[in-house]
């Protein structure tokens, strides 16, 4: 499957919104991370900016939501993406409490037809949850550090989960794609290729650089493997 690289806009300066946007046209998707303050303890953004960027960016939206309320934050966004240029969009199971809380979201995203459906998993949580939904999965995440800032070093162990997940896509929706997040530079990201990780998200490794199209064209020739 071919790789994707989705840049995390956490690390882009906010003063210059609309320049960083543009300066990393030449990735695939743009990973847009909204917290609440509740599951993690920061706050990133709300719907205003969700959906001025779900119009205006010349990319895919990938939504990562880390929210404690992930039914109401995915009808809401679900929206703003079929509005815009489209994407996905990812929740935790972790702030699922039930099985049923999970086929809400996905049933809620299901109702809209093109946009993406992924379901993410904190370091520490057991890969095998995500097998009862699989099948109905555009994507799984494995964090690859603690949900809530950029900038933390990739946590090596959680290859192992990545190794899993591989096999269960392969198993029970070859489709499906696996994204990494979390650390992922030059480096890492060829080892969370090796481990079978498809997509690719990058905050620090790519808005730390001036030139933000030769660390996108890096991380895309470092991630084939
Ligand atoms: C962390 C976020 C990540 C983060 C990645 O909670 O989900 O998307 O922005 O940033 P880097 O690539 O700097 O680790
Ligand atoms: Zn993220």
């Amino acid at each position: 499957m071919k790789p994707i690289i989705s840049p995390s806009l956490l690390s882009a300066d906010f003063y210059r919104l609309s320049q960083e946007v543009q300066s990393v046209q030449s990735a695939d998707w743009l990973h847009v991370d909204v917290m609440d303050g509740h599951f993690v303890p920061n706050l990133t953004y709300g719907v205003p900016v969700v959906e001025a960027l779900a119009t205006q960016a010349p990319l895919p939206l990938d939504l990562h939501l880390m929210v404690s309320d992930p039914l109401c934050w995915v009808r809401e966004f679900a929206g703003d993406l079929a509005a815009g240029r489209g994407g996905g969009i990812a929740f935790h199971y972790e702030s699922c409490g039930d099985a049923a809380a999970v086929d809400a979201c996905l049933s809620a995203l299901e109702a809209r037809p093109g946009i993406g459906r992924g379901l993410a998993i904190r370091p520490g949580t057991d890969p095998e949850v995500v097998l009862p939904w699989l099948e109905r999965l555009d994507m799984v995440v494995v964090m690859t550090v603690e949900p809530g800032r950029g900038g933390q070093s990739f946590r090596a162990d959680r290859l192992e989960a990545v190794r899993r997940i591989r096999q269960l896509i392969d198993r029970h929706n070859p489709a499906c794609r696996l994204e990494v997040d979390g650390g992922i530079d030059g480096q890492t990201i060829a080892a969370a290729a090796r481990a079978g990780a498809d997509t690719f998200v990058a905050g620090t490794a790519i808005f730390r650089r001036s030139d933000r199209a030769q660390a996108i064209a890096e991380l895309r020739g470092a991630a084939h493997v």
